[in-house]
């Protein structure tokens, strides 16, 4: 049976650069874009054109760069914005306008002082507007994760009846649990009239960590898109992660669910966006972290060396790591210091093994982690006749 396509929407370069100390420059923005083009992303959002004459520029630059992917720009539900957006993505061959505005009663009444039908009417007019440009338009309920359902849908017909392609219901504060938030798609689905011609795209924020299990929700119950960014970067605690829900929707091939993204360049890309925003990975991040294969306690050790499969649930090739690592620490066992060993030219026999792995012990209670360098040195001090 075939499988749907998720569309991936990277926002590395929108959502995730606005981050202090992520900002980047058109020359970087470009590498990053061309980067993601490669890796199979169906859209990436290149900025907030209106923000700076600097995001102008990128916007500008990646949409005449980018062959494959749709070129995003954000702006608000203002007629400036929009302008300015058609204007940076004039030379797009795929061009999209992500426009929107806030619908839950938190944000009507504090940051528009309006009322729904004020807020219904600010954003069919933007739709209207952007789609004047631009046959792409995406529509955003901004705070949509506290938003009443039957509003929420009330308003997502309305822009659709105003032309929009794509609706993005952002959990833009991370407050939803994944049922709830797999529950708000399912009634969308339901309720809104005309939500076959358009997709329902996933934007959960990581405030309590549930970006990446929000996101698979929304897509179990019928979201077709999900934004993302490399990493998971992004605003506070930072956006669905990439390359989690490309590997979860892999991993589980029973939801019938896949990407177009070339798993194999995804570590590669980690590093790049790493190094380029200067925002290190950390080691037990899921997928790309420098952990994330690596195997440090003795029972651990002995199942993979035995077979991968005992605590590996993907292979590492897949998300372009060469092999799993076999760390040796003070918890590590015989099995994986002979593995080591071998690895480094030393063939153990049973005894030989036995009177290393004493030295070896003493080594690590004291290091937090065993070098190749220490083989040699721990071998060599364990008064055995080891061959090289
Ligand atoms: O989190 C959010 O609501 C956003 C929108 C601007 C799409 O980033
Ligand atoms: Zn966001």
């Amino acid at each position: 049976m075939s499988k749907d396509n998720v569309h991936i929407f990277d926002t590395t370069l929108r959502d995730g650069e606005q981050v202090p100390g992520c900002k980047l420059d058109t020359k970087q923005k470009l590498v990053i874009a061309d980067r993601l083009d490669q890796l199979g992303v169906d859209v990436i959002e290149a900025g907030f054109p209106i923000s700076s004459p600097g995001d102008f520029k990128s916007v500008e630059e990646i949409a005449k760069l980018i062959k494959n992917a749709t070129v995003c720009g954000l702006t608000r539900a203002v007629r400036k914005d929009i302008e300015v957006a058609a204007e940076a993505l004039k030379f797009a061959r795929r061009p999209r306008i992500h426009t929107g505005i806030g619908t839950s009663d938190s944000h009507i009444k504090h940051k528009f002082n309006s009322t729904r039908e004020g807020i219904i009417e600010r954003a069919v007019e933007a739709v209207k507007y952007a789609k004047s440009f631009v046959e792409d338009v995406e529509f955003y309920a901004e705070d949509a994760g506290r938003t009443d359902n039957e509003f929420l849908a009330r308003i997502c017909e309305e822009v659709i009846k105003a032309g929009a392609t794509v609706l993005n219901i952002p959990d833009t504060t991370g407050y939803c649990l994944p049922e709830e938030y797999g529950a708000k798609m399912k009634y969308l689905r339901e309720n809104v009239k005309g939500i076959h011609t358009a997709i329902l795209s996933c934007h959960c924020h990581n405030d309590l960590g549930l970006a990446t299990a929000n996101s698979i929700s929304g897509v179990i119950n019928g979201a077709r898109q999900i934004e993302c960014t490399i990493n998971g970067i992004g605003e506070r605690a930072g956006n669905t992660s990439l390359e989690e829900v490309v590997m979860i929707l892999r991993q589980h091939p029973y939801l019938n669910l896949d990407t177009h993204i070339n798993s194999k360049l995804l570590y590669d890309t980690s590093l790049m966006v790493s190094q380029k925003m200067g925002m290190p990975v950390q080691p037990n991040k899921a997928i790309v972290g420098s952990n994330a294969f690596a195997h440090s306690s003795g029972i651990h050790q002995d199942g993979v060396i035995k077979n991968r499969e005992t605590y590996e649930i993907m292979d590492p090739e897949d998300v372009g790591v060469n092999e799993s690592s076999i760390v040796l620490t003070a918890r590590s066992g015989r099995a994986a210091l002979a593995y080591r060993a071998k690895k480094v030219g030393y063939e153990l026999t049973k005894l030989q093994l036995d009177s290393v792995y004493v030295e070896f012990l003493k080594f690590a209670d004291i290091k937090k982690e065993i070098l190749d360098n220490d083989i040699h040195e721990i071998i060599g001090s364990s008064n055995i006749n080891a061959e090289r």
